[in-house]
């Protein structure tokens, strides 16, 4: 490309993720420019200019020196530090009315605080959630797009076309203003969190207590994977016990060590559900065993003092692996129901106005947690938009009830068999706790005053009222 020309948009940060959506930008036409303070990536991207229009920058103001005006800048930098630190070096080289799109795993808090800190400077800027990986940001991710309206009618064409596809549709649709893109990113990573927890329970169940190979496991999760449980997740699930290691020829799966690490976006989930008060307990979970899987050297000394864990299933196989799919698919079903709500309290909160048709949509194809189950989630909110929870919804209700037995027997031998699987257990009392018309908090509201005067409701009159209890 000459260096006169004017490029579309400017990514900054050249790691997988920005190269690749850059990458993905110019193969669908656009004139691109891409910088990194790493000079090794620009060189890289350097490479890849010849066929395509793509300038590689040295440094930012010959970034910003090649984009058309107003400009457009697009920051794939790690969250935190780095994106107030490159935003600083920005603000000098901008004029008003240009764009900053953040496409990082921002915290929404800090996406709230820097759409307000670039307003009062006559910058716009748009948080962006982007999902899929390496691979989608290639080939088409799913786009989260939050900000100002008019800043997203600038680049949804580019985004529209660099995003996955479900049907004839892209998945992206501008969601809201503010932090709502980096909202329902944050959402969706809980949700991937809880999933990813669910289907390692699976696993669990099917190796500890059958002694299934990695062989059979692979084509349980591949045949599972053609049927109404097909999502991304269950599909590489499939792939990986199929993986040899390169240093060793074993399976790599059976040389990865027990221990999860996390980057944090699944405890934020868990974080502000608690604060906005809405139950979100197997994504709650799902981050508790990853804490758990990482006091390895505790659990290795446990298990000598007491093994009496993982004991072997003793009936019938093949019908017990069919039931673990119904459990799996129930679970997984009432984990996005819990996510769902939780935007839905968000949307009221913030002001994001969601619309969560959309959401379910634009998760279709392309993210993390894709899924064909999401279509029915779809369906719900196109029928409800305001829908408080997915399982208010009598097709959701019963896709999870045709399966609710299957999911108590697995629950039930699990426990028998001293197997954890916190996420199906809880995914089932949380489904069986929100459909009780009763629940004995009045027992802990007696209790509350009982030690504490903090009083209670009655069900038969209006008001607060205190006892004076006696001690026995
Ligand atoms: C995605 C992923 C992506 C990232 C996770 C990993 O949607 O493409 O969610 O954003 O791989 O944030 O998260 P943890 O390191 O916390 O597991």
């Amino acid at each position: 490309m000459t260096k006169e020309a004017k490029c579309e948009l400017g990514m900054i940060g050249l790691g997988v993720m920005g190269r690749n959506l850059l990458l993905n930008m110019a193969d669908h036409g656009y004139s691109v420019a891409g910088y990194d303070k790493d000079s090794a990536k620009v060189q890289n991207l350097q490479k890849e200019t010849e066929a395509r229009s793509i300038f590689a920058a040295d440094n930012l103001k010959d970034l910003v020196r090649h984009l058309r005006r107003p400009r457009v800048l697009m920051l794939l930098v790690p969250a935190g530090s780095p994106v107030d630190s490159v935003i600083h070096d920005l603000e000098s080289l901008l004029n008003p009315g240009d764009l900053i799109i953040d496409g990082g795993n921002s915290y929404f808090r800090d996406t709230e605080r820097r759409s307000s800190e670039l307003k009062k400077k006559d910058l716009s800027f748009m948080g962006v959630g982007i999902s899929g990986g390496e691979h989608g940001a290639r080939n088409g991710p799913s786009i989260m797009p939050g900000g100002p309206k008019e800043a997203y009618e600038r680049v949804k064409p580019i985004f529209e076309a660099i995003a996955a596809k479900v049907g004839q549709k892209p998945c992206v649709a501008y969601l809201g203003p503010g932090s709502a893109g980096h909202y329902v990113k944050m959402v969706h990573n809980g949700i991937e969190y809880g999933v990813m927890q669910l289907i390692a329970e699976s696993f669990h169940l099917m190796k500890q207590s059958m002694g299934l190979s990695d062989d059979r496991l692979h084509s349980i999760y591949e045949q599972w994977n053609r049927t109404e449980l097909s999502s991304y997740l269950v599909e590489i699930t499939a792939a990986i016990f199929s993986q040899k290691d390169d240093r060793t020829g074993k399976n790599l799966v059976d040389v990865i060590l027990d221990e999860a690490r996390q980057k944090g976006t699944g405890l934020w989930t868990s974080q502000e559900a608690m604060t906005l008060g809405v139950p979100l307990p197997t994504v709650d979970l799902a981050v508790m065993m990853r804490q758990l899987s990482d006091l390895k050297d505790s659990r290795v000394t446990a298990s000598r003092i007491n093994d009496n864990v993982g004991r072997a299933f003793q009936g019938d196989q093949e019908t017990f692996i069919e039931q673990i799919r119904n459990a799996l698919y129930a679970a997984m079903l009432i984990t996005y129901s819990q996510g769902m709500s939780l935007l839905r309290v968000a949307s009221d909160t913030y002001k994001y106005n969601l619309k969560l048709e959309d959401i379910a949509r634009i998760w279709q194809g392309g993210c993390i947690i894709r899924a064909a189950m999401l279509e029915n989630i779809r369906i719900a909110y196109e029928a409800k938009p305001d829908l408080r929870s997915l399982l208010l919804d009598t097709g959701i209700v019963e896709d999870i009830f045709d399966r609710q037995q299957h999911l108590r027997i697995v629950v039930q031998v699990a426990v028998e068999l001293a197997i954890p699987i916190p996420g199906l257990s809880v995914s089932l009392s949380y489904m069986d706790g929100y459909r009780s018309p009763w629940l004995p908090a009045n027992l802990i509201q007696a209790q509350r005053d009982f030690f504490g005067a903090h009083s209670y409701e009655r069900v038969d009159a209006a008001g607060v009222f205190h006892t004076e209890w006696r001690e026995e």
